[in-house]
């Protein structure tokens, strides 16, 4: 797939139409492409971000289309996430003399990523320029959207912004022009998807990214994955920007917001949260609501898990161990923005009981604040057991104070 963005701007990825699951934990219904861009100025050609390993043969004859890539001396590596830079180790065997533009820390990246230690590699600072001849890349660092290493691209000749990642979709159509797409819906979904996956971990990032945006003057944001977004006439460029700030910005609450995470195979784990939570509300006013693990939609739950003030999380014991729904909303926790957060873990168990313990552990490397020792509970609650949890509750709501 090629295509003329600009004069002189052209997009060169690759499509992925096939792929159902990127990175092992996202769904991807309607497969993605490898976006990837040439810009040629009078006296330069720069490649932005590269592409997929696997589609390498593809993305050489798409390069070549526009020119010899030997005319490329410029890359600029938004991001080195080996979706974007898997294919750069063979490129560079077939372009010329080449300087990599990325951050301080793309460039620890790509050298692991290639391993090469004799690249050609200037490390970017915000703002600093590369003049390509009537075209200046202009590098703004956007760490954290989503890897420490991400930056954007600015060209302001052409007001094109490119931004890897950030603003893309997993979403392939022929055409990656928003304003041409014949699923407009199924893209909001992908959109959707992908921003909860990816950015959702990263909302204080993700709104310092667009405040960077709106700064510049451009009319095309150029992503790495899904449709060219623009301000034509069912374009989706705006509709892109204003989700991220939507979704990004923390919702006003009038009380604490206290979730109750459990599952339970037969009630005992069920009816030592119900407990806890009555201790939670005997000490604050807050929004306690108990969720069964796997009743709820995953992604509802791991928003919850990450914007919540304090949780608290019951499991089972299963097989010596907590039971995989537990682990799989654990696995969904934001350890950067919610480290700190007051929690308590409990749990009934038969005859070793290592669910609460392991669960506990857990937490602590995830820097979470245990607010009192793990509470189990010997198969069916006594009443003993009940007042324990009802404490256990009031140890939770006095550590969210
Ligand atoms: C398939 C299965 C495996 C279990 N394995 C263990 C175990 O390894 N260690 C343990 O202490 N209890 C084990 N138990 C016992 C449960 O932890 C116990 O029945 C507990 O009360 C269940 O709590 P719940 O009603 O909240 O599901 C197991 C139960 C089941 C059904
Ligand atoms: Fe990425
Ligand atoms: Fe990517």
């Amino acid at each position: 797939m090629k295509f003329q963005v600009k004069p002189g701007v052209y997009s060169i990825g690759a499509l992925n139409p096939a792929m159902r699951v990127f990175d092992i934990v996202m769904k991807t219904d309607y497969g993605t492409s490898y976006n990837s861009y040439l810009v040629r100025g009078s006296e330069k050609t720069a490649l932005i971000d590269a592409c997929h390993k696997s589609f390498l043969p593809q993305y050489l004859d798409n390069i070549r289309q526009v020119c010899d890539p030997k005319e490329i001396s410029v890359i600029v590596l938004n991001h080195n996430e080996p979706d974007h830079t898997g294919a750069l180790a063979s490129l560079l065997e077939e372009v010329g003399d080449v300087t990599i533009y990325t951050t301080q820390a793309g460039s620890l990246y790509v050298k692991a990523i290639t391993n090469r230690t004799d690249l050609n590699l200037k490390v970017v600072k915000d703002g600093d320029t590369v003049d390509l001849g009537g075209k200046t890349l202009r590098f703004i660092p956007a760490p954290f959207l989503h890897w420490p290493d991400s930056m954007f691209t600015y060209l302001p000749e052409d007001r094109l912004v490119f931004t890897c990642d950030f603003l893309g979709s997993h979403y392939c159509e022929p055409y990656l022009w928003d304003y041409r797409m014949a699923y407009p819906q199924k893209y909001k979904e992908a959109f959707l998807g992908y921003y909860q996956a990816i950015f959702g971990p990263f909302k204080k990032y993700v709104l310092a990214g667009l405040d960077k945006l709106a700064a510049l003057d451009y009319d095309m944001a150029l992503t790495s994955h899904g449709p060219v977004l623009t301000r034509e006439q069912g374009g989706y460029l705006d509709y892109a920007l204003e989700k991220y700030r939507l979704w990004s910005t923390p919702e006003k609450r009038e009380k604490k917001l206290v979730p109750v995470f459990y599952t339970s195979a037969y009630g005992n784990t069920r009816k030592v949260a119900k407990k806890v939570a009555e201790g939670i509300l005997s000490v604050m006013d807050a929004d306690v609501e108990l969720y069964d693990i796997i009743d709820h939609d995953l992604c509802k739950l791991s928003e919850l898990l990450n914007e919540c003030d304090g949780f608290a999380i019951g499991t089972p014991t299963i097989n010596r161990d907590a039971v995989p729904p537990v682990w799989q909303l654990l696995s969904c926790f934001d350890a950067i923005g919610s480290a700190k957060r007051p929690c308590v873990v409990f749990g009934s168990y038969g005859w070793s009981g290592e669910g609460v313990p392991n669960v506990c552990a857990r937490l602590t490397s995830l820097k979470c604040a245990l607010a009192a020792e793990g509470l189990k509970v010997n198969f069916v609650p006594t009443a003993e057991d009940l007042d324990k949890a009802f404490a256990l509750g009031e140890a939770l709501g006095k550590a969210i104070g």
